[in-house]
């Protein structure tokens, strides 16, 4: 996890010393956070994003630099929004008009005035193998570029509304294309959108908004045979469509940030599962596949169930001869689509006891576990240079009863 940071640190360091700017890296915490990993993070050199309470105060109890923490959130609590400003966090990005107020009234009773970035909607909906632009993205997050009969559009609205607010610094404009995202040309597209609102700002204001931050959603490789977006096209392709645009606005190119969740941590995870129940069934066209039953399941791991993700498995505890058979690998949990690979080869002697290896878990999967049968969620447990140091502890039946107030 902690080479993975430094691959994005550097890819993206290097492209931008090279165009003459700068950026920062976050790490999305969403994809898995703990004490442990936003320290590992900073000691890289990498800031933190958070998205909610917890998240925050995750990132403060590792003794993150206030600064160096960012809030996202479409629906923030007043909770949130209270500690980011009381704690000096470095910055929060609006999510929506109302927003504006509320921080900006909460800045002014706190007597502080609050960094903040203007997320906008790009119209560039990127994710899995290909991007496609849509004039007008019927989804929550963010304020859309796009501006009904020569009105101003709602980013543009959000902006000087910003400005307009003197509890407000506006540091930057923020937009997040999609996650998991293999085509790097998304991410030019929506670098030029919000360009070109950054020289209507300037030419309607004055004001040259000094960062852009163009999100996470780096893709990575789940199954052998994948390949993943390389960090330094992305870079450079970033940098690329920023630099072009600039010359063609006549702007300076802004301090660049990113906040890659996925391809930090994805790669870096492995879920270990014992096997229990193996059953062979047939399958609607006659043959015979064999169910290999774990201890988890979509409690653990709800991709698959929620988006049909898919993943490698190996079994991990001994070597075996044995001819490999189709197998699907399922939780232990109460529905049929409790799947965790769809379909593996695995050894046909693959047995009660067995350990089995699940790779590219480590984004998305303990951070969206639950505890669904009431099946504790499991440790998280680091391991570097052979020495292995739980980082979460595993929960216990103890743990959701203590919750439970009878
Ligand atoms: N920044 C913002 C504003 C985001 O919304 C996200 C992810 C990221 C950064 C990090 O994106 P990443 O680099 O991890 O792709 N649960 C889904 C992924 C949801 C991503 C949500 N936002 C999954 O398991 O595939």
């Amino acid at each position: 996890m902690r080479a993975r940071a430094r691959v994005y640190r550097d890819a993206f360091t290097a492209a931008c010393t090279e165009a003459g700017t700068q950026v920062d890296v976050y790490y999305a915490g969403k994809a898995f956070l703990s004490v442990a990993v936003a320290r590992w993070m900073t000691q890289e050199g990498l800031r933190i994003d958070t998205a909610s309470l917890g998240e925050l105060t995750t990132a403060l109890r590792a003794g993150v630099a206030p600064g160096d923490i960012g809030l996202h959130g479409n629906n923030k609590s007043d909770a949130e929004i209270d500690l980011a400003l009381r704690s000096g966090i470095g910055r929060i990005v609006l999510d929506s008009l109302p927003e504006v107020a509320r921080v900006a009234e909460a800045a002014a009773a706190l007597g502080v005035r609050a960094p903040v970035m203007v997320r906008v909607t790009t119209g560039v909906h990127a994710g899995g193998h290909e991007y496609i632009s849509t004039a007008h993205e019927d989804q929550k997050f963010g304020l859309s570029l796009a501006a009904p009969d020569g009105e101003d559009s709602p980013a543009t609205a959000a902006v000087l509304a910003v400005l307009a607010r003197p509890e407000l610094e506006l540091l930057g404009l923020h937009s997040h294309i999609g996650s998991q995202i293999l085509d790097p040309a998304g991410f030019g597209v929506a670098a030029r959108a919000v360009m070109t609102l950054r020289a209507e700002i300037a030419r309607r204001t004055g004001v040259l908004v000094p960062e852009l931050d163009l999100g996470g959603g780096f893709g990575v490789a789940y199954l052998p045979g994948d390949v993943p977006l390389d960090p330094e096209r992305a870079a450079k392709e970033m940098v690329a469509a920023l630099a072009d645009a600039g010359r063609e606005l006549d702007q300076p190119l802004p301090r660049l940030s990113i906040e890659p969740g996925r391809s930090i941590v994805g790669p870096a995870g492995v879920t270990l599962y014992t096997v229990g129940t193996v059953k062979p069934v047939r399958t609607d066209d006659g043959s015979v596949r064999t169910y290999v039953a774990v201890d988890g399941g979509m409690s653990d791991n709800i991709r698959p169930a929620l988006y049909g993700a898919d993943y490698h498995a190996e079994i991990v505890s001994r070597a075996s001869d044995a001819a490999p058979t189709r197998c699907r690998v399922v939780g232990k949990h109460c529905e049929s689509g409790d799947i965790v690979v769809h379909d593996v080869a695995l050894p046909g002697d693959v047995a009660a006891g067995d350990l089995l290896a699940v790779a590219v878990t480590g984004a998305y999967g303990r951070s969206m576990a639950s505890t669904y049968n009431l099946v504790p969620r499991p440790g998280v447990v680091a391991v570097s240079g052979g020495v292995a140091t739980p980082i979460v502890r595993r929960e216990s039946v103890e743990d959701l009863l203590a919750l439970d107030l009878g």
